[in-house]
């Protein structure tokens, strides 16, 4: 007999003779003369009751059946007289997969926090909360996908070994064979010379972009950056899309569309896990997320925001000036409380973005973006980027990067050059978003940040 995932089982349209239900036990309630059984395998948040009665046969079974053991049960599928669920399984046979040690099970029906879980970050999965997250982290990506398929963007699988630092800011893990303490320099490593992990696919994605047209990839990135924060991991995944013939009001507009377009996708796909966030995590959730989807973003040059940031009577950790990076405590004052929506901060000082930035023609300022929105602060970033030679020769220059290592790049400005934008999600600060989850640490199956390499 074929397995039903309890997600279908739930949904039956009608009585089942014959079922068979496998998963991990929630929970079991011995009766006299029967126990009441909570299954749950992961399909969905609910779980199954299992009703079965203490035959002979069944009985030794389950008094090894604790809670978190693996089992598989067949029954009837029956309505169920109990509150809050239609159906529910007689069972008639029940096999033990697997036993849970009861004396060490870390997983008790109370509720546990955040921090312990994430010291059980292999089991944490099994709890309501956790499971909620990985199903919309996973639909959430089906959808990005799907997103892109639907205005015909071709999907590359950019390198994740790099011989060249995208954003310039020096983040980057060494990738080597060599063994530790090797005399040996990079020309005797593996590659013959010094290799990263990439912290970004731009470069190589521009280059698909300007061969194909609107391309996008979607993978893991790598940085090195010793910032403990609630918002970084050191390795994460980001969905950037590069657009031909295209400027920064473009890349805007698609940034703000397919926002859009996820937080639609899940309410519509997932409610019951969303439900449970709008619960348990944030009471404002689904406000937040009717608000962003209800609303046009606002579009703010950093000249304007920097001009509102010193004007308002709002202490900030950071002073305000012009030039300055934007950090968390200002982005999320101008998406929170200025303008109570999500805020695209555009056009910043060209001496704090990377090279490959169009210049504007004051000089001063890049065509840059940032995605800003409430709780989280950046959740994109983007620019149009330098397509003539030119000017980007000169802005390498000034920046002190070797032309060199970088002559495939120019090529693409050399052989039919075009405008063209694109931008960076950073993908777990969408299900952030989504979820109201607070700590990036909890939306990643097993995170990575400086001193924790567990798992
Ligand atoms: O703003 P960033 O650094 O942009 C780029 O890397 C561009 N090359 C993207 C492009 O134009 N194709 O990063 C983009 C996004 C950020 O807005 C943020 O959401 C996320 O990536 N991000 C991180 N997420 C988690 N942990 C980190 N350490 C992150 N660093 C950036
Ligand atoms: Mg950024």
């Amino acid at each position: 007999m074929k397995r039903t995932k309890i997600k279908y089982a739930l949904c039956s349209e009608a009585p089942m003779d014959e079922i068979l239900i496998k998963g991990w036990v929630r929970t079991k309630r011995d009766n006299k003369g029967f126990s009441f059984i909570e299954l749950n395998d992961g399909s969905c948040l609910m779980n199954i009751q299992i009703v079965i009665d203490h035959t002979p046969e069944i009985v030794d079974v389950l008094d090894a059946v604790g809670t978190g053991a693996s089992v598989a049960i067949v029954g009837e599928l029956v309505e169920s007289p109990g509150k809050g669920q239609k159906w529910e399984v007689r069972g008639k046979s029940i096999e033990l997969l697997g036993k849970a040690d009861q004396e060490t099970f870390p997983l008790q029906k109370k509720r546990h926090s955040d921090e312990f879980l994430r010291t059980i970050a292999h089991l944490r999965p099994r709890t309501n909360k956790y499971g909620a997250i990985f199903r919309i982290r996973s639909e959430l990506a089906q959808a990005v996908h799907k997103f892109f398929a639907e205005k015909d963007f071709f999907y590359i699988h950019t390198p994740i070994i790099t011989g060249s630092d995208c954003e310039g800011a020096g983040e980057m893990f060494r990738v080597t064979s060599l063994e530790q303490g090797a005399a040996d320099g990079p020309e005797n490593d593996f590659f013959g010379k010094p290799s990263h992990l990439t912290v970004s696919g731009q470069l190589s994605v521009e280059m698909f972009s300007l061969s194909l047209g609107d391309c996008y990839t979607f993978g893991p990135t790598f940085r090195a950056e010793n910032s403990n924060t609630a918002r970084h991991v050191a390795e994460f995944w980001m969905i950037e899309p590069e657009i031909i013939f295209a400027d920064l009001a473009d890349d805007m507009d698609l940034g703000e569309e397919m926002i859009k377009y996820l937080i639609a996708h899940i309410m519509d796909n997932c409610p019951q896990d969303l439900a449970l966030f709008a619960k348990w995590v944030d009471t404002t959730l689904m406000a937040t997320l009717e608000n962003i989807l209800n609303n046009p973003f606002e579009r703010l040059p950093y000249t304007e925001a920097i001009k509102i940031l010193k004007k308002t009577k709002r202490k900030f950790d950071y002073p305000v000036e012009w030039g300055m990076d934007l950090q968390t405590e200002h982005e999320r004052f101008l998406c929170e409380d200025k303008f109570k929506k999500p805020v695209y901060v555009y056009d910043y000082p060209k001496t704090i973005k990377p090279f490959y930035m169009r210049m504007n023609d004051d000089d001063k300022t890049v065509a840059a973006m940032d995605c800003l929105v409430p709780r989280i602060g950046e959740i994109i970033g983007g620019s149009q980027r330098e397509e003539r030679m030119d000017v980007l020769l000169a802005r390498m220059q000034e920046m002190n990067l070797d032309q060199e290592e970088y002559w495939w790049y120019l090529d693409s400005r050399k052989y039919g050059t075009a405008p063209h934008a694109g931008f960076g999600m950073g993908f777990e600060r969408m299900v952030m978003l989504m979820t109201g989850v607070s700590n990036i640490r909890d939306v990643m199956p097993f995170p990575r940040t400086p001193k924790s390499l567990d798992f």
